[in-house]
């Protein structure tokens, strides 16, 4: 099994499930390295306009299960975050993508997002923590609760949730996982 196997496997996050049941106005989005499309295909079948972005090509993923009709409302970008142009949206889900960008880089596309976002939108998204197993990973950017605030000023911060817990990747390795769950707003 590969990677993308591996994720192809995995339910929508139960935190989105929830936010849209909770924000049924929420007609377009950007998922901001989809991955196999979890997020994207349950965004799909819930009416949403998605523009799935993500550096690798996940056509084949994205499009499985999907029904013609559920197929127009995916537009698929390959692309990497610094160079992608994102389109106005309700809303930016980027789920274990972020910590995948350096600091500095993370900077400017939080600010390419709030600049994407329609007035009020939505921005759900995590960040790993410091205790997190993959801290020691040079690629990954771990960041503390104030990084985290500082880095999203510019946005209402309606949910900060931290959880800490033993669990699995998608390709079964077990990890620590120590995760900052948020949904900001644009002002
Ligand atoms: C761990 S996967 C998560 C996928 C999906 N969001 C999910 O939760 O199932 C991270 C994804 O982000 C993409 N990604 C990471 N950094 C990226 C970057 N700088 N530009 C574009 N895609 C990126 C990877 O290719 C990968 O598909």
């Amino acid at each position: 099994m590969n990677f993308y196997e591996g994720l192809n496997k995995l339910k929508p996050h139960r935190v989105l499930v929830k936010f849209i049941k909770n924000n049924p106005e929420i007609k377009t989005a950007i998922d901001l390295g989809c991955g196999a499309g979890r997020d994207t295909k349950f965004l799909i079948k819930n009416g949403v306009n998605v523009t799935a972005i993500d550096r690798v090509d996940v056509t084949k993923f994205l499009n499985e299960g999907l029904e013609e009709e559920e197929k127009a409302r995916l537009n698929f970008v390959q692309a990497q975050f610094d160079d992608a142009v994102l389109p106005n949206a309700d809303l930016v889900v980027a789920y274990e993508s972020l910590p995948f960008c350096k600091k500095d880089a993370l900077v400017e596309l939080v600010s390419k997002i709030k600049e994407a976002l329609n007035t009020n939108g939505y921005f759900l998204c995590n960040f790993f923590g410091k205790h997190d197993s993959w801290d020691e990973n040079e690629k990954v950017t771990c960041l503390d609760k104030d990084e985290i605030e500082e880095l999203l000023k510019d946005f209402k911060i309606l949910e900060l949730n931290e959880i800490e817990k033993d669990g699995e990747t998608a390709m079964h390795q077990t990890k620590h996982w120590h995760v900052y769950w948020v949904i900001a707003q644009k002002q």
